[in-house]
Formats: C-alpha cells, structure tokens, sequence
C-alpha cells in the first residue's frame, strides 16, 4: 500500500569525483559577478581550491571572497548582506562544510530583502520570507549535514540566551549541488567522524520519523547502507575515494530524507545543546545516537504501540550482521550494539569534553523540542539518554 506524501524539489545535482571541474561553466550561466562563501579555515588555501579561484578569475569572473567562522550568527549574515545589497551578486557559491553553506544559503536569500536576518527565523522573528533570493550554488567539501540539498539554513547564536533556529523556506533549496567527493579527501578523521556521524543520525531519524514515507524509506535504506560500507574506511583512510565517494553520497541523501521526513530525538538536542555550548553539530548527533537509539528501543517495545517502527530497527539490524533466520529481537539489538561499537570506533567524545556536566541537564531538557521521534519520550527518558553521555 503506498501512502500519500509531498516531496520538495531537489537542486540540480552534479554528483562525483571531479566535477568540481565543472564550476566555471556552471557559473558563467548565472553572471560575472559571484559572492563566494567559505568557512574560516579556508578551502582556498589548500592546492585544490587555489586551482579552483584561478580557474574562475581565468574565465573572466569577478569573485568577491567572504569568510564565515564557524555556524552563521545572525549579525555576521547581517553584516555581509548590508555589505552587498546596494550591488547584488548576480549569483552565489558556498565551497565549505554545512556551516559554509547554510551561511551562502542565508545570504543568498537575506540579501534580496529588508530587514534584519533574526526578523525571518523560525520561533524567533515573525516575518515571513517571501522566499525571494539570488541564484545559490552549493559545493559541500565535508560529507555530513546535506545542506546542499535542504530548504532551511541554520543559525546560531551561542550562549545563555541562545539560540539555534532555522531560515526556511521552499525555495531556499540550492538551484545546484555540486557534489565532488575529492574536495572531501583532505578533510581531517574527526571532522570525518563528526559529519558522517551527522548524516548517519539523519538518515536514520529520517528513516525512523512519524512522517516517513516510501519515498524516504528507499532513499534512508540506500544512504544508511553506503554509511554502513563507508564510513570507516573514510576515517581511517581519507584517501580512500571509494569510501569518500560513499559517504558524499550518504551526506547528500541524508538532506533529502530529512528535508521530507523530519528528524527525532537526537536532532531535538543537536537544536538545544548547540544553542547554549560550542559543541560540534555531529558530535552531539554521533556521541547521543546509540544511547537515544537504545532508549527508542525499549520504549517502543514497553509500549508496543508501534511495530512498524519495530520492524523497522530489525531491518537496520540485517544491514550490520551476517547472521540470517534470527529473531527480529536480534535484530534490534545488534544495530543498537553496532551503533555503540561504532561510537568507540569513531572516538566521538563524550559532552563533558565541551563543559557540560550533570547539573545542566534539566535545563537541556527543557528546551528541547522533539519533532519527528517514532516513539514518545518523557523527561526521565530524555535526561537519561544526556547522562548517559555526559
Ligand atoms: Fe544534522
């Protein structure tokens, strides 16, 4: 029985090794003048993107360069928009990590409007974009978040009143990803581990969500088993193309997924934990996903409310084991127990690593906000899955 389900448009994808290749031309279609977006430590300087700038200012492209440090706040969007609005781009490229490109994202959408960026984002200012922007090309050099083909760019503002809120809407989705897994080789082990732990928390959220449907199903399925294949063979050998290939592969998937099915619990604290801490995107996602499977887990079996779910972690189960005609209990657990090796593996660090300590808890909880979970999860349950990893 197939369901009724929406679907949002996609970017034009351009996916595999060398098509970065390809920028120039891509680019000219849209204009001379370019807004560049990149992140701190700058793709720019590494051998790969110095032949990337020549080859743009060679076909005669006027590249104006910005810098983003870390997530985009609010007033450093703010700050580039006001620098560009009385000359618009005629089109803008974001070459970095899912930072880089929610920044591009936001800017390519803030500048074509009045106001200040905090006026327009989810739970925090009460404008409704018009969903106007400048033509927004996104070139991810890390294999996590998926921002190049999600609708929403995330911002943050860390600190005691935090906050870590989206600037969404239909069209922000990229008019084209470029996706070449060779800007990812040098990306280093931990970024490695932290972003493709990112994409494996939503592929399988997503897989997982309330609001999956078959489309995202097949899609989840196909990410998490390259995931499977890919993810540690990336980190421990960044060279390995295959592995890289794989896992660009799974990031760009996993942004679909989420983009239509939504997320679960531990994206609900990647949103309060990241607003108040300078802790990493993935590292909140990889150091919380086993134990908020674990937890998921037991409350769907004391429940007993949801056996698509159920059957659902049996299927994740087959993918991590070899073992065949076992018990769908089985199952279960072993993708619970694959997910706790992995975490090791990996060495995703736990949250006291960033300062937090048990005495924040309450308050983590309290602004979390769980959308998409397959099962509902009380406070004891939420304060339990933090403690377990803190
Ligand atoms: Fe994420």
């Amino acid at each position: 029985m197939v369901e009724s389900f929406n679907f949002s448009k996609l970017p034009l994808i351009q996916f595999g090794p060398g098509k970065a290749d390809l920028l120039p031309r891509i680019i000219s279609g849209h204009g001379r003048n370019v807004l560049l977006v990149t992140g701190s430590s700058s793709f720019l300087a590494s051998t790969r993107g110095q032949i990337i700038l020549t080859t743009l200012e060679k076909e005669g492209l006027k590249v104006t360069h910005v810098s983003v440090q870390g997530e985009p706040s609010p007033g450093i969007v703010d700050s580039v928009v006001s620098q560009h609005r009385h000359k618009l781009p005629d089109v803008v490229i974001a070459i970095g990590g899912g930072s880089a490109i929610d920044a591009g994202k936001s800017i390519s959408a803030m500048i074509t409007v009045e106001g200040n960026l905090k006026d327009y984002l989810e739970g925090v200012g009460f404008r409704g974009h018009p969903g106007t922007k400048i033509p927004f090309i996104a070139v991810p050099t890390t294999a996590g978040t998926g921002s190049e083909t999600t609708k929403n760019a995330v911002i943050s503002e860390v600190g005691e009143n935090g906050f870590k809120k989206s600037l969404r809407h239909e069209n922000f989705v990229p008019d084209i990803a470029i996706v070449d897994p060779l800007l990812t080789v040098s990306c280093p082990p931990d970024i490695t581990a932290a972003s493709g732990m990112d994409c494996f928390t939503q592929l399988t959220e997503a897989y997982l969500s309330d609001k999956a449907n078959r489309y995202t199903d097949s899609l989840a399925l196909e990410g998490i088993k390259v995931v499977i294949m890919c993810m540690l063979r990336a980190y421990e050998n960044g060279s390995d193309v295959e592995a890289r290939t794989g896992m660009s592969f799974a990031a760009l998937t996993s942004g679909i997924c989420l983009t239509n099915a939504g997320l679960g619990v531990v994206h609900g604290f990647a949103s309060s934990v990241g607003a108040r801490w300078a802790v990493p995107h993935g590292i909140v996602c990889g150091t919380l996903m086993a134990e908020a499977n674990a937890v998921n887990v037991r409350m769907l079996r004391k429940t007993g409310n949801n056996y698509e779910a159920c059957k659902k972690y049996a299927t994740l189960g087959k993918l991590v084991v070899e073992e065949s005609n076992k018990s769908e209990e089985y199952y279960i657990d072993a993708f619970i127990d694959y997910l706790r090796q992995l975490t090791l593996k990996l060495g995703i660090p736990r949250l006291g690593r960033f300062g937090i300590t048990i005495n924040d808890i309450d308050e983590i909880c309290a602004g979390t906000d769980i959308k998409n979970n397959p099962v509902k999860l009380s406070d004891e349950e939420l304060k339990e899955i933090l403690a377990s990893r803190i």
